[in-house]
């Protein structure tokens, strides 16, 4: 089983595949008329753990000179330094303006290697092979690339489109529990702001075992999540209006990913934290939200975050700082009604310390066992 989309861009259309074990032959339909025989790999540590075999013999079939560079796990990759190591990578080994560069692995690595892309001789070409949940349906689709700045996240960036995305569900096997609910996060958004049957095709996440997860249903899922995201970017490539509304949660979620340091945290745990938030503030602006279609998926996330380590003054502070944030008031995606997102401004305290509540109750009934000790 083997999906294809196309997306449109500024830059041209370019393919999305979603199917297991579908690499090489995506790549070899890709860089069919490609002339050069290079090809740059700069791939995530983890994936090279568990996959590395795999991917030079897939390489090696499709180039004669292969260049593959290792990018440490963690958000601290995203970062000038690593940038930098990747683009000395490049030109000493001989980059050209058509050396296709392929990416391989999570956010993070696809950041870090879409900006590398971006900025190499003025644009090399891109392909996106994403390795977790989050990467395939959510942020190798859309085109922003970027590092962290040392005041903040994504703050150095371009927007960049790949030449193609190959979601291959083969890589997942060797994906941590933990990152495929981080990932489920984003999916169950689109279930919220776009698509209520998602949120029982997400059902099989609730499965024990997320090898038992069947790929008959994940990948349909995948590609439909990717089909989402795209018909919103095609629609608003630069983020001048709809593009916000895949943001439903966020606002909550990086106040709080910025109160623990980015660390105690991860960003999926506080993206459905944001969501149980940003449910309770549409329902009390008078959003006509009958029952929580959140609610089944409660179960699946544990925090290592105490409430009372939290307050709602640094919470509403980080949300003031947030850079996506344009004028001196709090702007939230609501819901009017389940899958009708809309932009509010909101400056009624009181409503948005209700909606933490809603947070700090949450920490407080799904704390991690550990913790309690
Ligand atoms: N560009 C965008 O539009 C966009 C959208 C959302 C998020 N992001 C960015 O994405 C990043 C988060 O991405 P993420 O959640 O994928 O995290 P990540 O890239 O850090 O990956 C999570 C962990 O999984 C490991 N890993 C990845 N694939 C694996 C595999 N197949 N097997 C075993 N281990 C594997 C990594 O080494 C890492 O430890 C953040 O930096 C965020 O800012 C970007």
């Amino acid at each position: 089983m083997k999906h294809k989309l196309s997306i449109r861009s500024s830059a041209g259309t370019y393919p999305a595949f979603a199917g297991e074990h579908i690499l090489k032959e995506s790549l070899n339909e890709i860089l069919e008329d490609h002339v050069t025989d290079k090809l740059f790999i700069l791939a995530d540590e983890n994936v090279l753990r568990h996959h590395q075999e795999h991917i030079k013999h897939i390489a090696s079939s499709i180039a004669g000179d292969i260049h593959l560079i290792s990018i440490p796990r963690g958000e601290s990759s995203k970062s000038v330094k690593f940038w930098s190591r990747s683009v000395d990578f490049l030109l000493q080994n001989g980059a050209r303006r058509n050396t296709p560069l392929v990416v391989i692995g999570g956010g993070v690595t696809g950041d870090l290697g879409g900006f590398v892309a971006a900025t190499t001789l003025r644009g090399m070409p891109l392909i996106h092979v994403p390795t977790t949940i989050l990467a395939m349906v959510d942020s190798s689709i859309g085109g922003k690339t970027g590092i962290n700045h040392q005041t903040g996240k994504n703050l150095i960036g371009s927007f960049y489109q790949p030449k193609a995305v190959i979601a291959d569900t083969a890589f997942l096997r060797s994906l941590p529990r933990n990152e495929w609910i981080n990932g489920l996060s984003e999916i169950l958004k689109y279930g919220a702001i776009h698509d209520s049957e998602i949120f029982s095709e997400a059902k099989i996440f609730l499965n024990e075992r997320t090898d038992e997860i069947p790929r008959e249903k994940l990948i349909p899922l995948i590609a439909k999540c990717i089909g989402i995201k795209a018909d919103i970017v095609e629609k608003d490539e630069f983020e001048a209006g709809i593009r916000a509304f895949l943001n439903f949660g966020h606002t909550f979620a990086h106040a709080l990913e910025k109160a623990c340091n980015f660390d105690t945290i991860s960003h999926g745990e506080a993206v459905f934290l944001g969501m149980l938030a940003a449910h309770k503030l549409s329902a009390d602006l008078g959003a006509n939200l009958p029952g929580n279609d959140l609610d089944p998926f409660r179960a699946l996330y544990s925090y290592r975050v105490s409430e009372e380590s939290l307050s709602y003054n640094d919470l509403n502070k980080f949300m003031l700082s947030d850079k996506k944030r344009t004028g001196k008031h709090f702007t939230f995606v609501v819901l009017e009604k389940w899958q009708q997102p809309a932009l509010k401004t909101v400056n009624d305290q009181q409503l948005i310390n209700s909606a933490w509540n809603v947070v700090f109750e949450e920490l407080k009934n799904c704390r991690q066992t550990d913790i309690n000790a």
